[in-house]
């Protein structure tokens, strides 16, 4: 449709200068073919190439045995070309050409070899962590014949569950203005749509006067960590409560609508301006998300996956037993996920029954630094089950800004494997 409509437009321009400007004549459906079969061109050498590099991982995987005393050097991007005190390489360092790339946005690259990062709080000579950079470097070969193949081709990288992150072409990691690396790979938008299963999520916040204060920093702040961890395959909405229920987005009243970049962008200035009143009334609260949720599956919406509700609130009081009953049980068919906000535990096992009696997981999240790790939590519940189907499982990633070299990463393909 985009095409089409550009076409359009670009020939009624050139009509107000006619007298000056020839026009020739353009088959209109001739052009969006050819544009399509460009583009289905492009997007398959992108398929080939992570195909390949699939493949590759897989193998190297296979013929891998896993050794409690490897010991291997491996390029740690943080540590190349640095030295200590008396001038010796550091370790997991060492030389590391870089020169300066057009292609990568003009930063220094080595494009003969990649290297690997590892997220702060996981040490970097873990036995996972060894074995894992030893067996993947099989990969080197193929991210520079992918790259000779597909010129096009930007970033190419391997992120593994246990956190190390192997990157095409291998740079030197620049900590943040406070000195310090949060980049994760197992908390991206990429690396977690390809992980987990598309979702129809419902996220219920408390927002009744107890809440006032950090606690409903510590609720927005949780819900900006839910909303990031969902995609285009997912679907969303966000409902607050206290005496009564408000949508945040009123013109999104009893539907789920599509977590893709703007919807998400969009709750996000809108919870910002959330403040709290009044009395909490959990009750009224589920029993809205779950009717959304029942009537979504019904008319064949939505996710046709998993269902979950993320309840966040500082404790649940009346007597809500009944709701789960009615809406919910035996099947359990929606996972109601809770987040208890604050220090305060009054109300703790009100809120743990909910969770555990919804196949859901409950997590007690008391300061801001908490949030990130608790969200990631229900994402090993929901992970993908085993792939089985393997056309099913490549997996591409609407367009957005990734941190990794704070360039923008076009739009990204990744595939899923089972690999320890
Ligand atoms: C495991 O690694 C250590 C150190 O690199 C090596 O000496 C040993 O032979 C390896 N064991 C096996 C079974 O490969």
């Amino acid at each position: 449709l985009l095409l089409i409509l550009t076409t359009v437009s670009v020939v009624k321009k050139y009509k107000d200068v006619e007298a000056v400007v020839k026009i020739e004549e353009v088959d209109g459906e001739e052009l969006v073919k050819k544009f399509a079969e460009e583009m289905e061109e492009m997007l398959g050498r992108k398929m080939k190439s992570v195909k390949r590099l699939a493949e590759a991982a897989e193998d190297a995987d296979l013929y891998h045995e896993y050794n409690e005393t490897l010991e291997f050097e491996y390029f740690n991007s943080m540590l190349i070309n640095k030295v200590d005190e008396d001038g010796n390489p550091l370790s997991l360092g060492g030389e590391f050409a870089l020169e300066k790339n057009e292609h990568f946005n003009k930063l220094p690259v080595n494009t003969q070899l990649s290297n690997i990062q590892v997220p702060t709080n996981v040490y970097n000579r873990d036995t996972d962590i060894v074995n894992g950079a030893y067996m993947s470097e099989a990969l080197n070969d193929v991210f520079i014949d992918n790259f000779k193949k597909d010129p096009t081709l930007t970033w190419q990288y391997f992120g593994s569950a246990t956190g190390f992150f192997r990157l095409y072409p291998g740079i030197q990691w620049i900590p943040d203005e406070n000195g310090v690396v949060t980049f994760d790979c197992r908390n991206r938008n990429w690396y977690i749509q390809a992980a987990s299963s598309p979702k129809d999520v419902v996220i219920v916040v408390d927002v009744s006067g107890s809440m006032k204060g950090l606690r409903l920093t510590i609720a927005k702040h949780t819900i900006n960590t839910i909303l990031d961890t969902l995609g285009e395959n997912d679907f969303v909405n966000i409902i607050a409560y206290s005496d009564y229920v408000r949508y945040v987005e009123p013109c999104f009243k009893g539907t789920l609508v599509q977590a893709d970049l703007d919807n998400r962008e969009h709750f996000k200035l809108l919870v910002d301006e959330l403040h709290v009143k009044g009395e909490g009334k959990v009750k009224i609260a589920m029993k809205e998300s779950f009717k959304i949720l029942n009537e979504v599956a019904a008319l064949g919406q939505g996710s046709l996956c998993n269902q979950a509700i993320m309840l966040i609130t500082d404790g649940a009081m009346e007597d809500f037993q009944d709701v789960f009953e009615e809406f919910n049980w035996p099947e359990r068919r929606v996972r109601v996920f809770t987040y208890l906000i604050g220090r305060e535990m009054t109300f703790a096992d009100n809120v743990k029954w909910i969770a555990c009696n919804n196949k859901g997981y409950y997590t007690h999240v008391s300061t801001l630094a908490d949030v990130q790790e608790n969200v990631m939590e229900y994402l090993h519940v929901l992970s993908r089950p085993m792939v089985i189907n393997h056309d099913h499982d490549i997996i591409w990633t609407e367009a957005y800004m990734d941190s990794v070299v704070s360039l923008p990463l076009p739009i990204s393909v990744c595939l899923l494997r089972n690999i320890h």
